[in-house]
């Protein structure tokens, strides 16, 4: 593979092509310097229809069935997170490189295993962090960073919820808090947030759940609300509820010592809406409100993909992006361990 080499295509394989793999299939699809390979999923229906929908060449039940294949450079994993360790660490050592969906593993031990095995290969791994490529959130943190608030400690509300519509959105949540919790799963995202915007760690994390689904297994969570303390005095809240009662709603602020940001829906985007804002409504103390739109795609996994790309051809060090999941995960499991026990969870 001529890593170096700015116009190589590399022959890339997603594994797991349901709710988000769809998403990872298209961009590795259309991305001028990718070539979709091979689809893998167990679930013959679904890599065959992805297959003929997306021209891959080959698909597969199994991701073994990729391992030997030297066609095959780049793999996305967009499976359960239960199976991430085990394929991700397979991939590696197979000299793959690699981008992973959130949440990295189901618990810390699992996340240092596939940490480990990144520098014991040498191969590259990213970890899905959508909200990182969503421009809107990008210029809260650089607004915040800036002082747009003041020094810290900052109030950060990040609160959402979803309506599954039909039946096949709530089975695939219903999927996902059987794995973890919606808290664990949804959450990493947004205790990341409140990391990149105060670049500050958490110190403690108290939380609360509620089971209201009768399928949801007895030791997770369908609804769950977190709170995090940081180095800086900052305090986070997290909540998220993902039920076929709870209203499909997004509020996501940040509070200072001077003013208030809080992300909206730009015109002709509907209000109470699940998915992420894309207007910042800038409010400075004694009272101008400043409405900033920033246009930006709600799940840019192509500059995820391209992300991968650059961290392979300029050999970029993977360890701090790995060290944010790893934390994000660390305060979201601890989250929910403190819902579980009824206690506050310190970290530091
Ligand atoms: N970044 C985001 O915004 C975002 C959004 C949703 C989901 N996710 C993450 O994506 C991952 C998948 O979630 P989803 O909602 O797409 O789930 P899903 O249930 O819609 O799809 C998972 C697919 O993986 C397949 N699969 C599972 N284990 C497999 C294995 N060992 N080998 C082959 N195929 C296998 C299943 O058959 C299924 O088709 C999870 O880690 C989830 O947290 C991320």
């Amino acid at each position: 593979m001529s890593e170096a080499a700015g116009n190589h295509i590399y022959g890339a394989a997603v594994i797991g092509c349901g709710g988000m793999g769809i998403q990872h299939v298209r961009a590795v699809a259309q991305h001028p310097r990718t070539h979709l390979v091979a689809v893998v999923d167990r679930e013959e229906e679904v890599r065959q229809r992805c297959q003929q929908e997306h021209d891959a060449q080959e698909a597969y039940a199994e991701y073994t069935d990729i391992l030997n294949r030297d066609d095959i450079e780049l793999v996305v994993v967009a499976t359960w997170p239960s199976s991430h360790r085990e394929i991700v660490e397979a991939l590696l050592r197979a000299g793959k490189h690699v981008l992973c969906e959130k949440p990295l593993a189901p618990n810390l031990e699992e996340a240092r295993s596939m940490i480990d095995t990144v520098h014991q290969t040498g191969r590259k791994l990213r970890i899905g962090y959508i909200l990182h490529y969503n421009q809107a959130y990008n210029k809260v943190t650089e607004m915040i960073r800036d002082g747009a608030l003041g020094e810290p400690p900052y109030i950060m509300r990040l609160l959402g919820g979803e309506h599954p519509i039909t039946e096949l959105q709530w089975s695939r949540e219903l999927k996902l808090i059987q794995e973890t919790s919606a808290g664990i799963d949804c959450g990493c995202h947004y205790v990341d947030i409140m990391r990149r915007v105060t670049g500050a760690d958490a110190v403690w994390v108290s939380g609360i759940g509620a089971r209201t689904e009768p399928e949801t297994p007895p030791d997770n969570f369908d609804y769950e609300l977190f709170s995090v303390k940081f180095t800086d005095g900052s305090a986070g809240i997290y909540e998220v509820g993902w039920t076929h009662h709870y209203r499909s709603f997004n509020e996501k602020e940040f509070v200072g010592p001077k003013g208030r940001i809080r992300l909206s829906y730009a015109g002709g985007r509907r209000d109470g809406y699940s998915e992420e804002g894309d207007q910042i409504e800038y409010y400075q103390y004694p009272g101008s409100i400043t409405i900033i739109n920033v246009p930006t795609g709600l799940k840019r996994v192509d500059e995820e993909l391209a992300d991968l790309i650059l961290t392979v051809e300029e050999d970029r060090d993977v360890r701090p992006h790995l060290d944010d999941a790893y934390k994000s995960l660390e305060i979201v499991l601890a989250g929910h361990q403190a819902a579980v026990e009824g206690r506050t969870i310190w970290l530091q």
